[in-house]
């Protein structure tokens, strides 16, 4: 058993660290608010709530963007509060595993390691996990024994696809669909449709009742500014508006899983005909991406039952259970 060990998964858009000690999860936008005098005024689910809102002097940015760390000054300064919050203080000569995305540059993958390195944290060792391999246990695999794994992973301005075979990545690929682009996608469609400008979170709220709207044939209430008169307005927006705005980005999705599909060595494929393709991540929830995916690849499609939640299940999986230690790795040339 391993103490004072922490697990961190580090989405674009919500942070979340496993505490072994305390045998807790935490969860947090992972957002920071500064304002241009005072310096840092909120972080975590505070600074969201001032997103969208906060006036010119503040602000509310994410430090992830693509899966990747674009802000390192202010990740590392999140990180350390995330660390003090999740753990109560006592985080000194820790161990962490931190899960990385596998399709991205060696640079980037490397700034996971610097980043728990260098945040004040005094870590003792630092272990990465491949995001899909930690999906793929919090799944409740077992990656070890299993060859021909698919793991879609939808997350925030990105999707992973990947296959797994005996606890290693076989081919992964991380293409431009995701939550913010579905938003992004239904902002476009209304503006165009009821010369209607709405915000982020009203785009992501529709996207999120989308499915109970549909099934209670009600269209969608939105609340925004007219484009021709600048005021604000509510309308009504039809669900088959947003549905055929969400199509071009469910294609990309659906398109990549049949090129990495192609791509599979054929022993591996027949596993994977066998077993389906998982679908985790929070974008995987929209409304109708799990039935057009198997729709599109012939697939059956399982659906993770906390989807969003996989990737730190996973590593505390990791941590709590030696077995499925071996999947973590050090980073070469680091010394710890
Ligand atoms: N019930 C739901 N229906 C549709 N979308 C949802 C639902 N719940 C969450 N989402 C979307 O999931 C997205 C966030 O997904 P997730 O938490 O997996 O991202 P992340 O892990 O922070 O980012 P990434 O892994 O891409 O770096 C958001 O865009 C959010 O709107
Ligand atoms: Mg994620």
């Amino acid at each position: 058993m391993l103490n004072n060990t922490f697990g961190i998964d580090l989405g674009s858009s919500t942070i979340c660290i496993y505490n072994h000690d305390k045998r807790s999860f935490f969860h947090e936008k992972n957002m920071i608010a500064i304002d241009k005098r005072a310096g840092v005024i909120a972080y975590g689910d505070s600074a969201y709530e001032m997103f969208e809102k906060a006036p010119d002097n503040i602000k509310v940015s994410y430090p992830l963007s693509n899966g990747v760390i674009a802000d390192i000054h202010n990740m590392q300064t999140l990180l350390k509060l995330f660390i003090q919050d999740a753990s109560g203080g006592s985080y000194k000569n820790a161990t962490y595993y931190i899960a990385i995305p596998t399709d991205v540059t060696e640079v980037e993958r490397r700034s996971f390691y610097d980043l728990v390195d260098e945040a004040g944290l005094r870590a003792k060792h630092i272990y990465v996990v491949d995001k899909a391999v930690a999906d793929a246990i919090g799944l409740g695999i077992d990656v070890k024994n299993s060859q021909g794994v698919m793991v879609v992973d939808v997350g925030f301005n990105t999707t992973e696809i990947s296959i797994i075979s005996m606890g290693g990545i076989v081919i992964s690929k991380m293409v431009k669909s995701g939550g913010t682009r579905f938003d992004d996608a239904i902002r476009a469609a209304v503006k165009k449709e009821y010369r209607l400008y709405i915000g982020g979170k009203s785009a992501e709220k529709i996207k999120i009742d989308l499915e109970m709207l549909k099934e209670n044939n009600e269209p969608a209430t939105v609340y925004g500014r007219d484009v021709a008169s600048g005021l604000p307005m509510e309308r009504s927006v039809d669900t088959k508006l947003v549905d055929a705005a969400l199509q071009e980005y469910f294609d990309v999705i659906i398109d990549n899983v049949k090129v990495i599909l192609e791509r599979t060595p054929p022993e591996l494929s027949a596993d994977i005909y066998k077993n389906g393709l998982f679908l985790t991540g929070g974008g995987s929830l929209v409304s109708d991406l799990g039935l057009q995916l198997a729709r599109g690849t012939g697939l059956k499609v399982n659906m993770a039952e906390e989807a969003g939640k996989t990737v730190i299940q996973g590593l505390a999986e990791i941590i709590r259970n030696k077995r499925f230690r071996s999947v973590a790795y050090t980073i070469e040339g680091m010394g710890k």
